[in-house]
């Protein structure tokens, strides 16, 4: 079902204008469509066909209260990677037992709080972490439950900056490593052994890595167990890259195509699934992107058009502090005006007001001719987006909303300038 689509000139959420959703709450606004979230969660759930499994959401993509309340009550779990997310993820309902902690750099009060409220497991990342991680546990007197991370040594395409398993990475252990690891673990007195990890980049659209991945670690688990230690578990991790352009179609909207040999998160489960699941073990996956991107829209209105010797500007009021991924991955959103126009288009910059050239949402793009006080939705934006917003140039972030139906509702204020 499309979440997003026209209706006549206008662009709808559901069953809302997203123009007067901008008008009553201002802009640069986040946009969430409810029923698109719960379709993705239901989505990836269906993938695995009612066989056993555990979705551990990356809480870190998007880590809206009102969000995680609606991927709790789906059923799904959270993976956390900080004392804040894990303060979130219980706050919005998500049991201790369904909730790991992943990351390369917990901190002792992390870790503690993390013991404390008695969560699934810790996905360690080196020897060092472990016995911090033993120590901790020892104190308070209770055993935690470990998977060891490793890197598989996979290109797995994309940016460099979220490429995670290659060996040059901070992320995880060689096999031989965490092999090692694993056995000094049965022998430590607070740690309990239950398997091993695995996240091999972001934004992953061929089925290739995974494959490759899912080999890799199960005949890593064969190993370890003809070795005499007893893993039950594969957590292999999130990744599973999303349709960023073209998204949405429309006879008066400029053509994004698809780019070629893509496939889906849950095509992605399907195909690797069966690879994993022959190791016997549990197998969870822990994705952030799949769930959240496609439901959410960054909604920002137009300052200015410039035009100079080199280009036409399109200057909006939301920047880099808003949205990052344009800058800082080059990432494309697809671009759409709230209302459609006469169908001219036009090759522009769509860019923010910061005071950096890098503060731009698109470069020399093909987009319908926009004006001042017109409204333009980057689409996709809900994973990586308000997550990453920050306050450079004293700009207050945005708010958040969530579209039900024919309600809008906001789940963050917008920041005022007295709380910076
Ligand atoms: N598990 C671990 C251990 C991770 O580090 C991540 C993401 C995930 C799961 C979820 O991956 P996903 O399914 O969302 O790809 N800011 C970048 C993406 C960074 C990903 C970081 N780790 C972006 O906007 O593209």
């Amino acid at each position: 079902m499309e979440h997003f689509s026209y209706r006549g000139e206008e662009f709808f959420c559901e069953d809302v204008s997203l123009r007067e959703v901008a008008q009553q709450f201002g802009t640069p606004l986040y946009i969430y469509s409810k029923q698109a979230l719960v379709d993705s969660c239901r989505q990836i759930e269906a993938a695995f066909e009612g066989r056993e499994h555990r979705t551990w959401y990356a809480v870190k993509a998007n880590s809206n209260r009102a969000l995680l309340s609606i991927i709790c009550n789906e059923g799904l779990g959270a993976d956390v990677n900080s004392r804040g997310e894990l303060y979130l993820a219980l706050e919005a309902g998500f049991p201790p037992a369904k909730i790991t902690f992943s990351g390369v750099g917990k901190r002792d009060d992390e870790i503690l709080y993390a013991l404390e409220k008695g969560i699934e497991a810790f996905n360690v990342e080196s020897e060092e972490e472990l016995i911090v991680l033993n120590d901790l546990a020892r104190q308070l007197g209770i055993t935690a439950r470990i998977l060891a991370r490793v890197y598989l040594n996979i290109d797995a395409g994309g940016h460099a900056y979220v490429s995670t398993s290659l060996k040059q990475n901070k992320f995880g252990m060689s096999l031989d490593d965490a092999g090692r690891l694993l056995r000094s673990a049965q022998g430590l007195p607070h740690i309990e052994v239950r398997g091993i990890h695995s996240h091999i980049g972001s934004q992953i659209t061929r089925p290739e890595p995974f494959v490759a991945a899912a080999e890799l670690l199960s005949r890593f688990v064969g190993e370890l167990h003809r070795g005499g230690i007893p893993v039950g578990e594969i957590d292999f991790g999130g990744g599973f890259g999303v349709q960023y352009r073209g998204y949405v179609t429309h006879p008066l909207l400029p053509v994004e195509e698809h780019e070629r040999g893509t496939m889906s998160a849950e095509e992605m489960v399907k195909t690797v699934f069966p690879v994993l699941l022959k190791t016997g073990c549990r197998i969870s996956i822990q994705p952030g992107r799949s769930i959240v991107a496609q439901p959410g829209v960054l909604v920002t209105r137009v300052l200015y058009r410039k035009m100079t010797e080199a280009k036409t500007f399109i200057i909006v009021d939301g920047g880099m502090n808003d949205l990052l991924r344009p800058s800082l991955y080059n990432a494309h959103h697809q671009i759409v005006p709230l209302v459609l126009g006469s169908g001219s288009f036009e090759t522009v910059d769509v860019v923010g007001p910061l005071c950096e050239t890098g503060d731009f949402f698109a470069r020399d793009r093909v987009l319908p001719a926009v004006h001042r006080g017109e409204y333009l939705a980057l689409m996709g934006a809900g994973a990586y987006g308000f997550v990453l917003s920050s306050n450079y140039n004293a700009r207050p972030r945005p708010a958040e909303v969530l579209i039900d139906g024919a309600t809008a509702t906001c789940i963050r204020e917008r920041e005022s300038v007295e709380e910076l």
